[in-house]
């Protein structure tokens, strides 16, 4: 994990509330899920009260739409409901609104990074890739939108174990 990552993350300790945003391309795989994902972990550890997760697209496709109903189908069946969130589009006040700003893959760095105004928005930009221990050791989440089932469940198998890792390092 970058040193950089680790103080953004020390200084979220003994917040009242930390403000997660997860952002990918369309905002309809990859970051709902991981909001899904990252809501139901701070639910089960009594903490819902002390987070604000959301999440994002880079482009505006989707705008308005429920998340993909192949990424539904699959989260569904591991008890994460992702139903009721909208698609919305990634906007300058998230980096007032939001304490740390997660990118699925580096072209969402990148395009995140030219979205920030100032370094202090810079600064709050992380790769979901530096929460990932799991043995093959993925450093970016792949997109599964043009993939099989087998590329769904990757996803939720790299999320579940990245949010667990931001969670526990939140702590
Ligand atoms: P996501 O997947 O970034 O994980 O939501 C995609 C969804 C839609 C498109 C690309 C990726 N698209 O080109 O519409």
């Amino acid at each position: 994990m970058k040193n950089t990552t680790q103080q953004l993350l020390s200084e979220l300790h003994g917040r009242e509330k930390k403000r997660v945003l997860f952002v990918c391309l369309g905002n309809i795989c990859r970051s709902p899920a991981a909001e899904g994902i990252m809501r139901e972990i701070v639910g089960t550890e009594g903490e819902a009260d002390k987070w604000v997760i959301d999440s994002a697209g880079i482009g505006g496709w989707h705008v308005g739409q429920q998340p993909d109903r192949r990424m539904c189908v699959h989260a569904g069946r591991r008890g994460i409901d992702l139903t009721g969130q909208r698609c919305r589009q990634v906007r300058p006040s998230d980096f007032d609104d939001f304490d740390i700003i997660i990118g699925m893959d580096s072209s969402n760095i990148s395009d995140l990074c030219d979205l920030a105004r100032t370094p202090d928005d810079e600064r709050k930009i992380v790769a979901m890739g530096e929460f990932v221990s799991m043995a093959t050791r993925y450093d970016h989440i792949p997109d599964p939108y043009y993939e099989g089932a087998e590329g769904f469940e990757l996803v939720l198998d790299l999320l579940g174990d990245a949010c667990r890792n931001l969670f526990d390092r939140c702590r």
